[in-house]
This record gives structure tokens, C-alpha cells and sequence, in this order.
């Protein structure tokens, strides 16, 4: 089934300019870039987007470092859109994600972990609205 994922390159995988091995990642693994932007949140963005977090103990936490610089947004779409980018990130804790892949070449730690991948098709569809209009998403 073709489905569209919000994608976030964090603010650490930007600051280690690692942008383009990050999407040319995404690109060999079968997902097609539809919609990208780069955009420095406030604190209340980062607050909003993670609201389903916010009893978790790293939230405060969570929201500091997303707003601590830019990030690279964007719409990805493929087969099993969800899945395949979540596989291709790999485990949320760098030291657990598989070798090869994204948070494992590019994370420092389990909060510093370079991405950011929706994790089903109601959040992903609450993710994307977050960030683009209709106007902004390009099917390819
Ligand atoms: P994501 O939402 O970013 O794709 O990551 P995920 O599903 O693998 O992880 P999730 O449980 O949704 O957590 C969201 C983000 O919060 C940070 N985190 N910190 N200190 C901690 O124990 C901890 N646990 C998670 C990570 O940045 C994680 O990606
Ligand atoms: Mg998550």
C-alpha cells in the first residue's frame, strides 16, 4: 500500500551537516521525497508536535534539543511508506539500531538519535498536517 511518513532530520544530524547522506538514505531505500523544508521550531512547536509525550519523563527534555537549532522536515512516500522509514532509521537508542542504518551512522544517544520517523497512519497524517499545507505536498 502507498503511504506517506513525516520525516524530522534532528537538529544534531543537521549540525553534523549530514543532510544529504540522510535523504540520499531514504531515496535508496525505496522512498520518494514529496515535500521538504528546513524550519527552526520554538520550544511551542516542539511542545505541540510531541504532545502525545508530554507525561514521559524526557519530554522537557525532548523539547529543548528540537528547538535547539534547525531541522530538515519532510514527506516521504513509498510502499509501506511507515515501516520502510522506521526500518531504515533503525532502533530509537543508536547503540541498539542496526548497522547501516540512519541512527546508527549519524545518532549519539538515545535523545540525540539524528531522526525523527511517524509511527502509524493516524500520526503520520497528524504529523504531515503539523508542518505542510496541501499545496506544499507533490505527488511524484
Ligand atoms: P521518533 O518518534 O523520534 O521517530 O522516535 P521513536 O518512535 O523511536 O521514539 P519515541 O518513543 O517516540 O520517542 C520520541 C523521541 O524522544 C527521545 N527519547 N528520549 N531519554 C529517553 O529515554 C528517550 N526516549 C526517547 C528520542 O529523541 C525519541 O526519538
Ligand atoms: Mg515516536
Amino acid at each position: 500500500m502507498i503511504e506517506r511518513t513525516l520525516s524530522i532530520i534532528k537538529p544534531d544530524a543537521v549540525a553534523k551537516n549530514a543532510v544529504g547522506e540522510i535523504l540520499a538514505a531514504f531515496e535508496a531505500g525505496g522512498l520518494v521525497v514529496v515535500a521538504a523544508k528546513m524550519i527552526h521550531m520554538t520550544r511551542e512547536q516542539a511542545e505541540g508536535f510531541y504532545e502525545v509525550h508530554k507525561e514521559r519523563p524526557f519530554f522537557g527534555s525532548l523539547c529543548d534539543f528540537m528547538s535547539e537549532g534547525p531541522v530538515l522536515v519532510s514527506v516521504l512516500e513509498g510502499d509501506n511508506a511507515i515501516a520502510r522509514h522506521r526500518e531504515l532509521l533503525g532502533a530509537t537508542n543508536p547503540e541498539e539500531a542496526a548497522e547501516g542504518t540512519v541512527r546508527q551512522r549519524f545518532g549519539t544517544n538515545i535523545e540525540r538519535n539524528a531522526t525523527h520517523g511517524s509511527d502509524a497512519p493516524e500520526t503520520a497524517r497528524f504529523e504531515i498536517g503539523y508542518f505542510f499545507n496541501s499545496l506544499e505536498l507533490h505527488s511524484r
